[in-house]
């Protein structure tokens, strides 16, 4: 096989958990007004002047749909998804491998671009920037450099971490989009869409309180209704009721701002341990036990954007909100 690479792993995973109610079209895709929007236009445009769409990066936190998009985007200029990841193309050759198989008008998503080694990077810019591959053959005195044509193809990147990509990596995207966390109307009505693919009855309440308790992302949103669902249907007639998804969510242990355990150990570690900081982002993943770049890109973002935790020159440090949320003294 050729280039099925880590990331297909990756990718069938996320199928299996979020299975069909993933959209396949613009139509079908629910939020991200603007990002929706801007694409659309570029594509019609590419369409009509018959070219390839220009390269993409969309970036955010994950869970977001940047994988949706991706596809989305092949099927409407009407290319085939080639899907790989940053940390699977450990040397030039691989990705060579992969370029010199595409077919024109192809996508080629990439994701966790940020993590792609430099000797890997510096192929893909002239790959970009002139669809041709400028490859080293031979060693020593015989060496000699020969470039190959590529056929034009479309790269969609995608990282939690824009500012980890280099610049000029970043500059050859002609389209940079970056994704936010959904509004909750917009959650509302994935689950519903989603519900309604599962086939699911979920009362409109029950829509409200998960979509609360989703962290703006749809893929907590789907996982969580298809938890909810396994509730309602061992525990009652199936119908997700408000109670049914209350009393669910509880034993999840996801809260009514959609923080879960792990949320809560870092909020409480930091307030137990480092007196609600300020404490370096490594010290902080070391006491809760996880890796810093989790931290930094699961967990630290959503708990910025609802204003429970600031990052300070010093250090993160807990705001006054998240002692309130948590039922505890702020500290004199
Ligand atoms: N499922 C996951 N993300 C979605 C989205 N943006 N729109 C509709 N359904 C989704």
């Amino acid at each position: 096989m050729e280039e099925r690479l880590v990331t297909d792993e990756v990718f069938e995973e996320e199928v299996s958990v979020e299975g069909s109610v993933r959209p396949q079209s613009f139509a079908q895709y629910i939020g991200q007004h603007k990002v929706k929007q801007n694409l659309q236009v570029f594509i019609e445009a590419a369409r009509l002047r018959q070219e390839t769409l220009d390269h993409v990066l969309l970036h955010g936190p994950p869970g977001l749909g940047k994988t949706t998009l991706a596809a989305i985007i092949s099927s409407e200029m009407n290319g085939e998804l080639r899907t790989t990841a940053g940390p699977a193309i450990e040397r030039a050759g691989d990705l060579a491998a992969i370029l010199t198989g595409l077919q024109p008008g192809d996508v080629l998503f990439i994701d966790e671009i940020h993590r792609l080694p430099r000797v890997v990077e510096e192929v893909l810019y002239s790959a970009m920037e002139d669809f041709c591959l400028d490859i080293m053959i031979g060693k020593g005195e015989s060496a000699r450099s020969v470039r190959l044509d590529l056929p034009p193809f479309t790269l969609v990147g995608a990282t939690t971490r824009a500012g980890a990509l280099s610049a000029p990596l970043r500059d050859r995207f002609g389209v940079l989009s970056r994704l936010e966390y959904y509004q909750e109307e917009d959650l509302i009505q994935i689950l519903q869409r989603s519900a309604s693919i599962l086939e699911a009855n979920l009362d409109d309440d029950a829509a409200d309180e998960m979509a609360k308790r989703s962290r703006g992302t749809p893929r907590i949103a789907n996982r969580l209704l298809r938890r909810v669902r396994d509730f309602a249907q061992v525990r009652g007639d199936g119908q997700i009721t408000l109670s049914i998804a209350k009393e669910a969510l509880e034993l999840l242990q996801v809260d009514a701002k959609g923080l879960d355990a792990i949320d809560h150990k870092v909020l409480e570690t930091m307030i137990g341990m480092y007196r609600g900081g300020p404490v370096g982002l490594e010290t902080l993943a070391a006491s809760i036990g996880e890796e810093p770049s989790t931290l930094e890109e699961v967990y630290e973002p959503y708990l910025m954007q609802i204003g429970f935790l600031e990052r300070t020159p010093r250090g993160r440090q807990v705001t006054y909100a998240a002692y309130s949320h948590l039922n505890l003294e702020v500290p004199e």
